[in-house]
């Protein structure tokens, strides 16, 4: 009939949210590699690039704990749980259809409805990044702004200096995640057809 079916998948708190933490995770980026930068003229002057980078690691932490709360309260949590049926069968079948089913003419292994937001690996992904990667960045960046919190020594080593490390790392697996995901998020209806749901809240299948 020349209709397509919508859903409303992004409630108004939910794109907030994605907004204030897309816009405050790319600062983070370009400022965190102004601060590690140690050519003449870096990207952003060292003490804009430190104070901009706390200050948004704290609207981070803020925007996080609405998120983490927003999916405790509202039914959005439950499209991040991982069941155990499946847990490897499922990803798998999603990776061969996008290495090899959607350039056949496949049909998805796992459309989207009302029931199920995300296919299994964008739910991987979307767990790794929100409950594990988000918060270990948050709790070092704590860490390495108040340094009299961190212990001395671990195995040898200074432990400023394995936060910072693990600081930088979790962050540039965030900064990869961020690549990966606003790729993925151009494969749908249309390139844009995503990238207009997250902002308009109804997704179309
Ligand atoms: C310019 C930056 C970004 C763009 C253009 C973007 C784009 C999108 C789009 C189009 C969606 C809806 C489609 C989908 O579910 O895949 C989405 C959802 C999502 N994005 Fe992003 N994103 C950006 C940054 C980020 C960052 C930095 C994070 C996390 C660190 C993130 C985490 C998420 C999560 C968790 C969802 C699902 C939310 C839910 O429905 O519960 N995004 N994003």
């Amino acid at each position: 009939m020349g209709t397509t079916e919508k859903i409303y998948f992004y409630p108004v708190w939910l794109r907030i949210w994605h907004g204030i933490n897309a816009l405050g995770i790319i600062i983070l980026i370009i400022t965190g590699i102004s601060m590690q930068s140690s050519l003449d003229s870096p990207l952003i002057g060292f003490s804009l690039a430190v104070n901009l980078h706390n200050i948004t690691g704290i609207v981070i932490l803020l925007s996080y704990l609405f998120f983490f709360i927003g999916n405790i309260v509202t039914k959005n949590g439950k499209y991040y749980l991982i069941k155990a049926k499946g847990f490897f069968q499922n990803p798998i079948k999603q990776s061969v259809y996008y290495a090899w089913g959607m350039f056949h003419g496949s049909k998805p292994p796992f459309p989207l409805s009302q029931k199920r937001k995300f296919n299994p690996l964008q739910k991987y992904f979307y767990v790794l990044v929100m409950y594990i990667a988000v918060p270990i960045v948050i709790i070092t960046g704590i860490a390495l702004l108040f340094p009299e919190l961190i212990i001395e020594e671990a195995y040898g080593f200074s432990g400023l200096f394995l936060t910072a490390i693990l600081h930088s790392a979790v962050g540039f697996f965030i900064s990869i995640f961020l690549i990966i995901h606003i790729y993925m998020s151009s494969i749908g209806k249309s390139p844009f057809d995503n990238f207009k749901s997250i902002i308009s809240g109804w997704h179309h299948l």
